[in-house]
């Protein structure tokens, strides 16, 4: 009663006073980089948002990919992912004069639980120069984005959360590098990055192999075919140690190749598929390019390709999860991945257009509505 009520008043403030005040005075990447300034504080002080992380979200664990989590809802990679360095040498110097890299670490575990951190790559990289990250795509609760896969690279990175242990259920997730082509250069810098992360002792709850990088200019479903991946999975899962990799993939892939994909998966001991990253688009401003668009545009498309992929699940009985991760902004959105019958979902954009308390707003709303519908099938009933 306490929770929902504090949800309540929590996101009338957001919805009527924060946001529209917000998105009347900062751009969308203005707004971006100053959330991650507050989150960069709040990693020194988090004893606050474990407080709020007490009293909003509700004790519901689940178990999926090989791991237990708290509450069904994950924070989708790409928010807490560091910045990004010219070089190797100069974002370990970073690290080594105790620079925050990656805002974030602290502050949103805390608040939110679990996390899934990156991408990264195996160096570092500045990502896209310019205008990067637009919102209310096409009028509506949607953002596109061409970050570029800015990060710190794996090895700061590593070095990083070595010193900087975050705490609860973090993932890692690491990105093929855009442009290496040779799949021998491929599979190396993959390997290279783990190895990084577990030579330094981080050991994350998964790791999560991005195959879908659509905002690089890079080939959005070069690395998906069953062959690469299927090499790429078989490499990784012999490295991990033990610790569930999932991977994740695009929302435009034809149904053969989401096939071939869930086959190679199954075959290399994949434990889960997040389904699915950002749709390429030409972003508002810049018809020569293409973004990824995330949010409400994505639902239709993320939902199909969950969709399908758990029909492969059931018909082959694979022994893989699925994850969904697209448009899932309140109870409804949510309500509808479940019903596919999947089990944990992750989420970036609701954090803009529902507030920092997103994710336990949407497991609060789904709560209503599935209470509702409890209801409303006793009373046709009676
Ligand atoms: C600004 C931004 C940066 C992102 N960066 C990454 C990334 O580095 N790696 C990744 O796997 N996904 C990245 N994503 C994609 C999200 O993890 C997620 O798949 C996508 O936003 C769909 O979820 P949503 O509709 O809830 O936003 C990014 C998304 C946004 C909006």
């Amino acid at each position: 009663m306490i929770r929902t009520l504090f949800l309540q008043a929590t996101r009338t403030v957001y919805e009527l006073l924060a946001r529209p005040l917000m998105f009347s005075t900062l751009s969308a990447q203005q707004a971006h980089e100053q959330a991650l300034h507050l989150c960069a504080r709040f990693d020194a002080h988090p004893l606050l948002l474990e407080a709020l992380y007490r009293v909003t979200m509700p004790n519901c664990p689940v178990t999926v990919g090989g791991v237990k989590l708290s509450t069904p809802m994950i924070l989708a990679a790409g928010f807490v992912k560091g910045t990004g360095f010219a070089s190797e040498e100069e974002a370990l110097c970073a690290v080594k004069r105790g620079k925050n890299i990656i805002p974030g670490w602290r502050s949103m575990p805390a608040l939110v639980g679990a996390v899934e951190f990156g991408s990264f790559t195996r160096y570092p990289r500045l990502g896209n120069a310019g205008n990067v990250l637009w919102r209310n795509i096409e009028g509506t609760y949607s953002l596109q984005n061409r970050v570029g896969l800015r990060n710190p690279g794996a090895k700061a990175a590593s070095a990083f959360l070595a010193r900087n242990v975050p705490n609860g259920n973090f993932g890692i997730n690491i990105a093929v590098s855009p442009g290496v082509n040779d799949m021998q250069q491929e599979t190396g810098e993959v390997l290279e990055s783990l190895e990084m992360f577990l030579e330094a002792g981080v050991r994350p709850a998964w790791f999560t192999l991005n195959l879908s990088c659509p905002n690089t200019e890079d080939d959005p479903v070069g690395n998906q075919t069953e062959d690469k991946a299927y090499h790429l999975c078989q490499a990784v899962v012999r490295k991990t140690e033990n610790i569930p990799l999932w991977v994740k993939i695009s929302p435009n892939l034809s149904m053969a190749q989401r096939s071939a994909l869930m086959h190679a998966f199954a075959e290399t001991g994949v434990r889960a598929v997040i389904a699915t990253n950002t749709l390429p688009k030409t972003p508002p401003e810049a018809p020569h390019i293409t973004a990824g668009v995330s949010g409400s545009i994505l639902f239709d498309a993320a939902l199909d390709t969950v969709q399908s992929l758990v029909c492969e699940k059931e018909k082959h009985r694979y022994s893989i999860d699925v994850i969904g991760c697209g448009g899932i902004m309140d109870g409804a959105t949510y309500h509808s991945y479940r019903q596919l019958g999947v089990v944990a979902v992750q989420y970036w954009s609701a954090l803009v257009y529902r507030g920092p308390l997103a994710a336990a707003l949407i497991l609060s709303e789904a709560e209503d509505l599935a209470q509702f519908r409890q209801e409303g099938f006793a009373i046709k009933l009676k």
